[in-house]
């Protein structure tokens, strides 16, 4: 059976102190939270504060991300994070293609391939995001942009490598806007995400695949968002910044 995936993206939020903070109160209450047990939380906080989640989580309570990493092996690339750094750091997943990447920082289809490919080396798991923005949505070519993104960016990955890959659905349009897909719309998109993986990698790979719904999940419309069949949880960004918000919608 496909994991259950509540991930909070923090993105660029919080002094360490401040982080420091969240990360103990999110253990705290995540030991009183009755969680179902096939799910499973994933906090994705900034570099700089990676190591400190990942030592006081030990994998008890949650598991580590990081939010980006280089499409470059090592050397000579200032300011860039490699996938064999986190390796070495026992980071267990890594966001990629996030829509603020694509759109602030040039990450293309083809750099979004490198990465993940860097990442299944170095044994981390890609949380690969695609989504379509408004405009793309008002003409109806969202289905397009999301098949060529998936295609592009995942599809030169052998079967074996795929069933690594947790793949978020993100309507750019929705993320941090406060406006959510409905739950048709979520549901729509997502199986035509495990339709495309089906006819590639057959059904098995299909369904163990989990395809998370991002894009202003609270704790108000997650449990409608997560009861569609093929949604398969979250990756949350605004709502990741409270304890009870977060721990609200994962245990939706
Ligand atoms: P949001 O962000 O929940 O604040 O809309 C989601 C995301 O960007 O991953």
């Amino acid at each position: 059976m496909r994991k259950h995936i509540v991930a909070g993206n923090w993105k660029m939020n919080k002094t360490f102190n401040e982080a420091d903070d969240l990360v103990n109160e999110l253990m705290e209450k995540l030991e009183s939270t009755e969680l179902d047990p096939n799910t499973l939380v994933v906090v994705c906080p900034p570099f700089p504060y990676l190591e400190m989640t990942s030592d006081y989580s030990d994998d008890s309570y949650f598991m580590v991300g990081a939010q980006n990493v280089s499409d470059q092996e090592s050397g000579a690339y200032t300011g860039e994070v490699s996938a064999a750094m986190l390796e070495s750091m026992e980071i267990d997943y890594c966001i990629v293609g996030h829509s603020e990447r694509r759109a602030y920082y040039g990450e293309t289809d083809e750099i979004v391939a490198r990465k993940v490919d860097q990442l299944l080396k170095h044994n981390l798991r890609p949380i690969v995001c695609c989504g379509e923005v408004l405009e793309e949505r008002e003409g109806n070519r969202q289905f397009d942009v999301v098949k060529k993104q998936i295609t592009d960016g995942l599809f030169h990955l052998s079967a074996d490598e795929f069933s690594n890959v947790v793949i978020a659905y993100e309507p750019v349009w929705a993320i941090g806007t406060g406006k959510t897909a409905t739950p048709d719309q979520a549901q729509e998109m997502h199986a035509f995400i495990r339709n495309l993986i089906a006819e590639k990698y057959g059904d098995e790979v299909a369904e163990n695949t989990s395809i998370l719904y991002g894009g202003s999940c609270k704790p108000g419309n997650a449990k409608e968002l997560f009861a569609n069949k093929d949604v398969d949880g979250g990756l949350i960004g605004g709502a990741s910044l409270k304890a009870d918000d977060f721990l609200a919608i994962a245990t939706a």
